[in-house]
């Protein structure tokens, strides 16, 4: 069997997994690669000590990795945009192919990288970019290639996932279960990455590439975290049969233009999605050949995230081993055939609401609201108001309305917010149905 030499850069939480998981099942990753691979030398500031490194080489300076000449795949796997995008610059320059987990590199710098590596013939690879362990990339470059893609929705960040889950079920406090995140190693370096969508929106834009056949987005995303959910918003949401979940949404409209957003969503609670909870992931792909199609699996951690920088190493590796080194296409098409989509305006986007206001326990005040709404031709599917607190004077409302342009429902918000009876700001979580 020909022999591949890996040299791994970064021995963190997804670097730890992948040098155990190569080593521990080398001999069906072997089988199914048809090549005899081995991580020939590792680059990492400090040893971790869940590897045993006995036998390997090591060296301090990633950079040494990338100049190694006996090293065939350069694995990235040290984070960050900086001295990550200098190292697979470099690697691919000097001819290496290179897999990596950076969902940041790609969505930021994918483009130039795209061509960079088309102009030296290798390949970049990043499955374990998106999702975690879930088969994403290879399921919208591969398995959905039929298709014309209309849509695409996802929960794509574990760490929120499983703060949203927590605080449902256990009626935990936010910064609490996001150390337990980071503790678990689900987190990023930086934990609002997580809590604030870009961790999301990384991911959505490198799904969006593929399905629409774009070059990566990241700047034209509408951005929206969990960090304003409050657990009252996700009992309300249920007595009115939906679950709270922080989706990325790609969608295709009538007249070719792409929705771009990543947001606290409402999804009616029996949709399969609705019930994907913990640090799983989960993305509904709707192709117009095979309908819609959901892939699940868990969107963090060591060995899942390992799983697909493997995959990625295999499918190199029998590349290799069938000497077709032609170059194959970091957005899964040549990129000078890449089509520029305009992005839509998030003010021209429409969906349902979810509308939590605190108004005055007076009469008249419901129909000045439902009057302000329907002047902005704003429709009312759901009602409930909450009988006042003892010794309060407020009540909460919750509305769910029909679709809406974001545009409308803003200036709706902003007359109904300058009504005198209605105290605090409105909270909106956008609906989606998802059928
Ligand atoms: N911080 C990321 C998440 C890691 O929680 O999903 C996996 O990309």
């Amino acid at each position: 069997m020909i022999a591949v030499k890996i040299g791994l850069c970064g021995l963190g939480t997804v670097g730890s997994g992948t040098f155990n998981v190569l080593k521990r099942n080398a001999a069906e990753i072997n089988a199914r690669a048809g090549a005899d691979i081995s991580v020939a030398t590792v680059g990492a500031r400090r040893d971790n000590p869940h590897c045993d490194l006995s036998g390997v080489q090591v060296t301090r300076d990633v950079f040494e990795v990338a100049a190694d000449p006996h090293v065939d795949i350069v694995v990235e796997l040290i984070g960050g945009t900086t001295t990550a995008k200098e190292l697979v610059e470099t690697a691919i320059k000097n001819g290496k192919h290179v897999v990596t987990a950076n969902k940041a590199l790609i969505a930021e710098f994918g483009n130039e990288l795209a061509q960079l590596a088309e102009e030296h013939k290798v390949v970049v690879a990043y499955e374990a970019a998106v999702a975690g362990g879930i088969p994403i990339i290879r399921a919208l470059s591969e398995g959905l290639a039929a298709n014309k893609i209309e849509w695409l929705a996802g929960i794509i960040n574990g760490t929120g996932n499983f703060i949203l889950t927590e605080m449902r079920d256990k009626g935990r406090e936010f910064e609490d279960v996001l150390q337990e995140a980071q503790a678990l190693g689900y987190a990023e370096a930086d934990p609002t990455f997580d809590v604030e969508g870009i961790d999301a929106a990384h991911k959505l834009v490198i799904l969006a590439s593929l399905a629409f056949g774009m070059p990566l987005k990241f700047d034209s995303i509408y951005t929206e975290g969990i960090s304003k959910i409050e657990t009252v918003d996700v009992a309300y949401a249920a007595e009115l049969g939906y679950q709270i979940k922080h989706l990325g949404i790609a969608r295709q409209s009538e007249v070719g233009a792409i929705e771009l957003r990543v947001h606290p969503t409402l999804i009616p609670a029996t949709r399969l999605i609705a019930n994907v909870d913990g640090v799983s992931n989960a993305v509904v792909v709707k192709g117009d050949a095979v309908g819609a199609t959901l892939y699940y699996g868990p969107g963090a951690g060591s060995e899942p995230t390992a799983s697909a920088v493997i995959s990625d190493i295999v499918s190199i590796a029998q590349m290799i081993s069938l000497q077709a080194k032609a170059a194959q296409p970091l957005l899964g098409r040549a990129f000078d055939t890449l089509v520029d989509r305009s992005i839509l305006d998030i003010e021209e986007i429409e969906t349902a609401y979810y509308l939590r206001l605190l108004v005055d326990d007076k009469p008249g005040v419901l129909s000045q609201i439902t009057q302000i709404l329907s002047d902005s031709s704003i429709s009312i599917e759901a009602l409930i108001q909450k009988q006042p607190v003892d010794g309060q004077a407020q009540v909460p409302v919750i509305l769910l309305t029909n679709k809406v342009f974001e545009k409308n429902m803003n200036r709706a918000i902003t007359d109904i917010e300058a009504l005198p009876m209605v105290s605090e700001k409105i909270i909106r979580i956008r609906v989606e149905r998802l059928d």
